[in-house]
């Protein structure tokens, strides 16, 4: 597949001499949804800011489908649409002048039957003459969506759209995503909620402090860094792991109900039939037991915090 974004050595420095980005090298490929995850303050809005044209890079370059962002800015913007993170919206603005205003702003034809289609995918056909300040939060973040769209984009950046929206809409922006890309939109979102890359994203870049320390394809990245526990419910309270199990590296908790045993999936040999056989050895009886891959959230914050 070949990389629509080309980022090359990009450092930037703001007025006052904060790095917020070092030497970040990152490409995305044309069609993928790509994560960006990163706690707060760690250059995702800058990131995404300096592709698309808003912030300038102290210096390196980025390509947007073979165009320099600097040089060729009038075509990289066209191809480029930006749900921003903080929700700015004229007040009293109805929905669908504003979608059509954005549109205009691009040089680009009036085309109502585009702009509809995309409202009704929103839901926000209904709202088309409202008033901004009329519609509820998560509708206002929808309209910076249609906004976005309004000039047909390739690439499309949502800088954490689903923050502070609840559990429906968020499903629901899923969803839209997820039609976008299949209509041939390259995406690209960053989030917090880990549970939205996992849910959503081909790719995960990790980001912290400015500088990309990862980036992995999702199903990968969960089995290479993730690992599994074994937990074994116990029949019997116990005090402390005999002296035998301490090779085990066993967890006691639940108040001496639950041990718990971590390995790692990738390996040839996971240990589970020997710690089972030491455990019958000790008289340790069991009711139940399970295992629980460990979530990207885990993973996330072993990576942070190394
Ligand atoms: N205009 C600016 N001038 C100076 N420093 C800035 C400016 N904008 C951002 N920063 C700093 O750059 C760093 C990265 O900010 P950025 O907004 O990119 O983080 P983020 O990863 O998007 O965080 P969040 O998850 O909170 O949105 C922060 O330390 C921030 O204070
Ligand atoms: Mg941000």
């Amino acid at each position: 597949m070949k990389n629509i974004i080309e980022i090359e050595n990009i450092n930037k420095i703001y007025d006052g001499g904060f790095q917020a980005l070092k030497e970040i090298n990152l490409s995305i490929k044309e069609g993928e949804i790509f994560a960006l995850l990163g706690p707060n303050g760690a250059g995702k809005t800058t990131l995404i800011s300096t592709i698309c044209g808003i912030v300038t890079p102290t210096n390196g370059s980025i390509k947007v489908n073979g165009y320099d962002i600097e040089k060729d800015y009038r075509q990289t913007r066209s191809l480029i649409g930006l749900v921003p993170q903080e929700l700015t919206t004229d007040a009293f603005e109805p929905v669908w002048s504003t979608v059509s205003f954005s549109r205009g702003l691009f040089g680009k034809k009036p085309n109502p039957e585009y702009l509809e289609k995309i409202l009704k995918s929103l839901s926000l056909w209904d709202k088309k003459d409202n008033q901004l300040m009329t519609l509820s939060g998560g509708m206002k973040r929808r309209v910076l969506i249609a906004k976005a769209l309004s000039h047909e984009p390739k690439i499309l950046f949502l800088d954490e759209p689903t923050a502070g929206v609840d559990v429906e809409l968020r499903k629901d922006m899923w969803n839209i995503v997820r039609d976008l890309r299949k209509s041939g939109v390259t995406i690209i979102l960053t989030t917090h909620y880990i549970e939205e890359a996992e849910e959503m994203a081909d790719r995960i870049g990790v980001i912290n402090n400015g500088e990309i320390i990862l980036v992995e394809n999702k199903t990968e990245l969960m089995q290479k860094l993730g690992k599994k526990q074994l937990s074994l419910e116990l029949t019997e309270k116990l005090d402390t792991i005999p002296e035998t199990l301490k090779e085990y590296d066993l967890e006691l908790k639940d108040d001496g109900k639950e041990l718990i045993y971590t390995y790692d999936t990738t390996q040839e040999r996971t240990g589970i039939t020997t710690m089972l056989n030491a455990i019958g050895n000790c008289k340790i009886k069991f009711k139940d037991l399970n295992t629980k891959q460990s979530s990207l959230e885990e993973i996330f914050v072993e990576l942070v915090k190394k």
